[in-house]
């Protein structure tokens, strides 16, 4: 792995920042380079590890929203040092509002990469359709939430908003006629979605 991205991931850790799991990170390597996509919406930069790796796996451009002013700082610098920074669009601010003006822009992406609030998977869903090419993909990080997700149990107190919301996520997809999708059960549980029409 080149150096900058190993800094990056010991980076996070140290930090606690999250960032995409290795498991979860190869197939979202394999669905870049077999989708080649052309342009991409990622929620949730955190410091650009994911992005990055979408990118040197691509000939995309990326759009990436991030509501902390200090991950979007370092994403900056991380995509600079990598010599990617002049493909990528850095948006600071709450992907929740950016998502619904995006729309109003005109411009459609081929590929999201959803790894922002996983609470709010479900109310962004519709803006994100709206911005996604017909044989786009959306690819849904953290959707099984730590095997809480399809335990069939009532969710503790605890996670019962993030549990309660991403089922809600996952069955709206699954009842969408407009969507083909995929569960995989790999970290914390990836769903790749397709919108068929
Ligand atoms: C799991 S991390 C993203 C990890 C990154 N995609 C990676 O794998 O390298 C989620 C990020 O979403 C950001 N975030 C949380 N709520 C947000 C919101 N409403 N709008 C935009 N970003 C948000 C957090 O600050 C955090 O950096």
């Amino acid at each position: 792995m080149d150096k900058i991205l190993k800094n990056m991931v010991e980076f996070a850790s140290k930090n606690n920042i999250p960032i995409i799991e290795k498991s979860s990170s190869e197939i979202l390597i394999k669905t870049v380079k077999e989708k080649n996509p052309k342009n991409i919406l990622e929620i949730g930069t955190a410091i650009g590890y994911s992005g990055s790796l979408m990118l040197k796996n691509s000939n995309a451009n990326l759009t990436t929203i991030e509501i902390s002013s200090k991950n979007i700082l370092l994403a900056k610098e991380n995509f600079e040092n990598l010599n990617l920074l002049h493909r990528v669009n850095l948006i600071e601010g709450d992907a929740n509002e950016i998502i619904k003006k995006l729309s109003f822009d005109n411009k459609l992406f081929d590929f999201i990469f959803l790894d922002g609030p996983k609470s709010k998977y479900v109310s962004q869903l519709p803006y994100l359709l709206n911005i996604l090419e017909t044989n786009g993909l959306i690819f849904a990080d953290d959707v099984l939430f730590r095997g809480l997700v399809n335990n069939g149990q009532y969710p503790k107190h605890k996670h019962r908003t993030i549990v309660i919301k991403l089922r809600e996520f996952l069955s709206n997809v699954q009842n969408n006629h407009n969507l083909s999708s995929k569960l995989l059960e790999i970290g914390n549980g990836i769903l790749i979605i397709k919108k068929i029409k």
